[in-house]
């Protein structure tokens, strides 16, 4: 067993007891308690075979509190914290609440560089490179907004399987600068090579495209977008990319290195599974140029990226909370983690692909796959009839799922277990297919 402690900045902390007396020592010795051990993966273990390993992951779900009275396989949403997040977040909520400014403008900008530090450590990139945002919304948010190079002669483009607000906000931006919006539509089931193809078409077909949102993996149905690929060709045809991570980084386990992009948006509170409130953008030194810095503010030599967003009064403690859910997702293993929700949901996509009256929906191929998918009744694409099948699922038998609506394939229900998740909730839901069967 390895020991993990609970990681906001203990010298923060300890520097405001030593000044703040006996007041304080309540919430140092209980943020202490949130120090918990984890299971230790033995080094040869190979992250596949440890996908069906049973026993290991009942361990890992002693670490997650269980809802009752419904299979929850929802969790594209946000992740649920780990206990030893939890607590590390609920201590530092005490002790933001009780020392308030006197902690905040003393020593919460030290423990926010340390999450900053280790965020940009765990993406692979120099820490000044990274700053934190409140969400994956805020981050692409302003890369779009904030991007000023687009002329009404150039194209934007997005995909269908990019997240709604995101393909408004590019829209926004064609439409703000006179210039064309290319959509990218692909197929509802798709593999690597087809969703290259469709969007080297389009690049083909529009020379003037001048910037693109990339979304790595879809909040649809799970897919997962080549980007690296993708963003060479872009980037020898002078594109400009935006990538979309929100859904990715957790779920999917990779370096910023291995996308081949320079600008990205993340988010902490999905697959790391800090507390909600915790997002970062990435972008490439030397690329700052090309994003003008928040309204209002300067930043003359464009080598400033915090000079990009300005989040003001935000959620310390959730912030403080970040090293203790890296810790955590690397103590389970950020490639394990991918292997068994892969792993879970080849166990009900491999029965529905059977079932004549089900079509499954996502990656066509392992590299597109991720442990997201999504189905919905053949034939049965209209938001209405997958709003009832949604209803159905959750009144009928007991599965809570969510009702999907962009891909330009029509509608679908998502399906997104957890680590946490086992094999008999994933035969619950096949069993629930089956007599879906009209
Ligand atoms: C692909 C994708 N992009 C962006 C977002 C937005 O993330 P956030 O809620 O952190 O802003 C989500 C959230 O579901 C998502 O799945």
């Amino acid at each position: 067993m390895k020991k993990i402690p609970s990681t906001y900045s203990r010298r923060s902390v300890l520097n405001s007891i030593a000044l703040g007396g006996a007041a304080m020592i309540t919430g140092i010795a209980n943020a202490q308690t949130a120090a918990t051990t984890l299971p230790q993966f033995t080094s040869q273990s190979d992250a596949t075979r440890l996908a069906s390993d049973e026993a290991f992951w009942r361990e890992v779900a002693t670490y997650y509190e269980r809802a009752e009275g419904i299979v929850n396989l929802e969790h594209g949403y946000w992740g649920k914290m780990a206990k030893p997040v939890q607590e590390t977040y609920i201590e530092a909520t005490r002790l933001v609440n009780k020392q308030l400014s006197y902690y905040a403008r003393r020593d919460f900008g030290e423990d926010a560089q340390v999450s900053s530090a280790r965020v940009a450590q765990a993406l692979g990139v120099e820490q000044n490179e990274i700053v934190l945002t409140r969400n994956a919304t805020e981050s692409i948010h302003n890369l779009i907004r904030q991007y000023h190079k687009i002329e009404s002669s150039d194209a934007v483009l997005y995909a269908d399987i990019d997240y709604p607000s995101f393909q408004d906000t590019m829209q926004w931006l064609a439409d703000t600068n006179k210039a064309k919006a290319v959509v990218v539509n692909l197929p509802g089931r798709v593999a690597q090579e087809a969703i290259f193809s469709a969007y080297l078409q389009a690049f083909d077909a529009n020379p003037n495209l001048k910037l693109m949102l990339i979304t790595h993996v879809s909040n649809q149905h799970g897919l997962v977008v080549p980007v690296a690929r993708i963003a060479a060709e872009a980037k020898r045809r002078g594109i400009d990319v935006i990538c979309d991570c929100a859904q990715s980084w957790g779920l999917v386990d990779y370096k910023i290195a291995d996308l081949g992009v320079d600008w990205a948006g993340f988010n902490i509170h999905k697959w790391i599974g800090a507390p909600v409130g915790v997002g970062a953008l990435y972008v490439r030194q030397g690329t700052l140029e090309k994003i003008r810095p928040y309204p209002g503010e300067t930043d003359p030599d464009n080598n400033r990226l915090y000079k990009r967003v300005h989040t003001a009064t935000s959620n310390f403690a959730a912030i403080m909370a970040i090293p203790a859910a890296l810790d955590f997702h690397a103590a389970v293993g950020g490639a394990n983690k991918e292997a068994r929700l892969k792993y879970l949901r080849g166990l009900w996509t491999q029965e529905a692909e059977t079932m004549a009256h089900i079509e499954v929906l996502g990656g066509a191929d392992e590299e597109s796959w991720t442990g997201m998918a999504a189905f919905r009744l053949r034939g049965e694409t209209s938001p209405s009839a997958v709003n009832a099948l949604q209803r159905r699922l959750e009144q009928e038998f007991g599965i809570f799922t969510v009702a999907r609506f962009e891909l330009s394939s029509g509608a679908c229900i998502r399906v997104t277990p957890q680590v946490f998740n086992t094999p008999n909730e994933l035969a619950q839901l096949v069993r629930a297919l089956r007599q879906l069967k009209a």
